[in-house]
């Protein structure tokens, strides 16, 4: 995810860093797939970041956002980790826990949970219609930034409201993956499409 997003995001014009905790091994990935973005050590991509994607596994989000919590209050973090069946009673979605462990100041969204790796370089489906970006939180900057930043992939960016609807988004993930299965072959080319 991280590499799908950064080459997109370097291919419009934007400053990538990757964030890894061996920068040295990461350096050589992200030149073998011409990523186009450099590569630091977690705190120094914090360090200059304006925005964060935090795409790590769900079970390692909550320890990175209390080890950053400092580092995180003053820049907007998106969450996009997946708790599939860790969360299964939808009473609480990820991105609010990682919120929580951020704490008081934190800007916390939800976004490009339930959307495939493999379409992150393609973000126009063969029926020529951009695909959708759910995005949840509470801040309207923040908000406005990520959108902006989905729009620059060539995505279309769909607000689904506060951060408590993540709930929602953190369970849609497993029925793409069902749909996906049952409509696509499980190829994870497809997408959700929000008819307005
Ligand atoms: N794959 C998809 O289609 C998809 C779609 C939507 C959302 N997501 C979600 O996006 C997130 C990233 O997905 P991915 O497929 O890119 O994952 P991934 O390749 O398995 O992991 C991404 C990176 O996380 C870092 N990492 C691994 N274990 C860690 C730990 N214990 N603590 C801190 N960092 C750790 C590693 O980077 P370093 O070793 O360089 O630190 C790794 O390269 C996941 O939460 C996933 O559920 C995935």
């Amino acid at each position: 995810m991280a590499v799908g997003l950064g080459a997109g995001w370097v291919r419009a014009g934007h400053d990538v860093v990757l964030g890894s905790r061996d920068p040295a091994a990461r350096r050589r990935v992200a030149a073998e797939v011409g990523v186009g973005a450099s590569v630091a050590s977690i705190n120094d991509a914090l360090s200059a970041a304006e925005i964060v994607i935090l795409a790590i596994p769900y079970r390692a989000a909550e320890s990175f956002a209390r080890t950053h919590a400092a580092a995180l209050r003053s820049i907007p973090l998106v969450d996009i980790t997946n708790p599939f069946d860790n969360l299964p009673d939808n009473a609480i979605s990820g991105a609010e826990i990682t919120a929580r462990a951020i704490g008081k100041g934190g800007r916390v969204l939800a976004a490009f949970k339930d959307n495939f790796a493999r379409t992150l370089l393609d973000p126009v489906d063969p029926g020529v219609m951009p695909r959708d970006v759910h995005y949840a939180g509470d801040d309207p900057e923040a908000k406005a930034i990520l959108a902006g930043l989905i729009q620059d992939l060539g995505f279309k960016p769909v607000d689904c409201g506060p951060l408590r609807n993540a709930r929602i988004l953190d369970g849609m993930v497993t029925l793409m993956i069902e749909l996906d299965r049952r409509y696509s072959g499980g190829n994870g080319k497809t997408s959700w499409k929000f008819l307005g």
